[in-house]
């Protein structure tokens, strides 16, 4: 079966085609991080618009990159949500038009059903059950993964999610919107003794996660010490450290509850290497093995839709005609598969 995935949640245009014998045929991306970095954020509106100016012609490029032409294509998967709506709108309508228009099925995908999935486009692919961790601008969370679909929130953010930490804390440090791989190039040239910043609710029973303190620590140790040629770097360090060991050590205490020994990994801030050796140390020691995406699909990208809508799809999941997106959309809410 060859799918069409497209992703507009957010700031990406992503768009793949993932066929169930052949594995990843293309995939294409249009990054908006310029549009938006000059305000320091995403602008809802100016997402919405550049996805639709982007879309068609990507969805024409992974085609002819697969060699193939929309007819050939046997479903059409686009994400639905959680993300801004305007942008989700975009992706929808298309998606949802086309399949109409080719007479095929189309499939609503959760973007971080996706993300959760991505590992599996790698020549090596983990193998149900796991933990995964999503770690993405918006979220923050651990989850149990029997198989697709049956998933159990173990535990969430109850402030900023991780990368929103990541990039409230570079913003502060002069780095420029999306601050978080920015802000590890930093980190790299900080000496790791000279700040120690909290590792927020380590002290405590349980696997939520809380990164907001540690962005105003970061804030409060610029305010209060003079300016030197490495202070910049050294707050980095001292900032991505605190995550790493907090992300760490929870990601133990999730695996230890579960009595399983794979852990995923999937969102933007899973391309951060110093949390990938981390994971992978600590994997180690326990003698079990952690997976990611490739540094491409870590962040949002078509291919991840592309894969977790064939599978709804081989399992016999549509959508009807109407259109609905959904800013909001828990995990939870997830059919199984199978
Ligand atoms: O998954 P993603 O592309 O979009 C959302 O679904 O949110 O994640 C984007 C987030 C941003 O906050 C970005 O700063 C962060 O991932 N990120 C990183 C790194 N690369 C991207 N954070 C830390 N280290 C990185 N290398
Ligand atoms: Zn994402």
């Amino acid at each position: 079966m060859k799918v069409l995935g497209i992703e507009t949640s957010c700031d990406e245009t992503g768009v793949a085609i993932y066929d169930s014998h052949q594995g990843l045929l293309s995939h294409g991306l249009h990054s908006q991080v310029d549009l938006h970095a000059r305000y320091g954020g995403v602008i809802p509106e100016l997402a919405s618009r550049d996805h639709i100016q982007k879309i068609l012609p990507l969805i024409d490029s992974v085609l002819t990159e697969a060699h193939l032409t929309l007819q050939d294509l046997d479903g059409i998967a686009y994400t639905a949500g959680p993300g801004l709506v305007g942008a989700l709108l975009v992706g929808a309508m298309l998606g949802r038009s086309l399949a109409f228009a080719l007479n095929k099925p189309a499939v609503a995908v959760h973007h971080m059903e996706g993300h959760l999935l991505a590992p599996m486009l790698e020549t090596d692919p983990p193998t149900f059950p796991f933990v995964a961790l999503l770690v993405s601008g918006g979220h923050t969370q651990l989850i149990q993964v029997k198989k697709i679909g049956e998933y159990v929130v173990l535990g969430d953010s109850v402030d900023d999610a991780v990368g929103e930490a990541f990039d409230k804390t570079a913003k502060l440090l002069g780095l420029a919107y999306p601050g978080g791989a920015q802000l590890e190039k930093l980190a790299a040239q900080g000496n790791p003794l000279r700040f120690r910043f909290p590792r927020p609710m380590l002290n405590r029973p349980g696997l939520d996660f809380s990164f907001s303190g540690l962005k105003t620590f970061a804030a409060n140790t610029l305010r209060q010490t003079p300016l030197d040629a490495t202070l910049h770097a050294d707050i980095a360090r001292a900032f991505q450290d605190a995550v790493v060991a907090t992300l760490v050590a929870k990601c133990r205490r999730a695996l230890q509850f579960t009595h399983w020994n794979t852990l995923v990994v999937a969102g933007g801030v899973s391309a951060n290497t110093a949390l990938r050796e981390g994971l992978t140390k600590m994997l180690t020691q326990l003698g079990g093995r952690v997976y990611f995406p490739r540094s491409a699909f870590c962040t949002d990208n078509g291919a991840m839709i592309a894969y977790a809508g064939c599978q709804r799809l081989l399992a016999g999941e549509q959508v009807n005609l109407n259109v609905q997106v959904f800013p909001r959309w828990p995990l939870s809410d997830l059919k199984k598969i199978g």
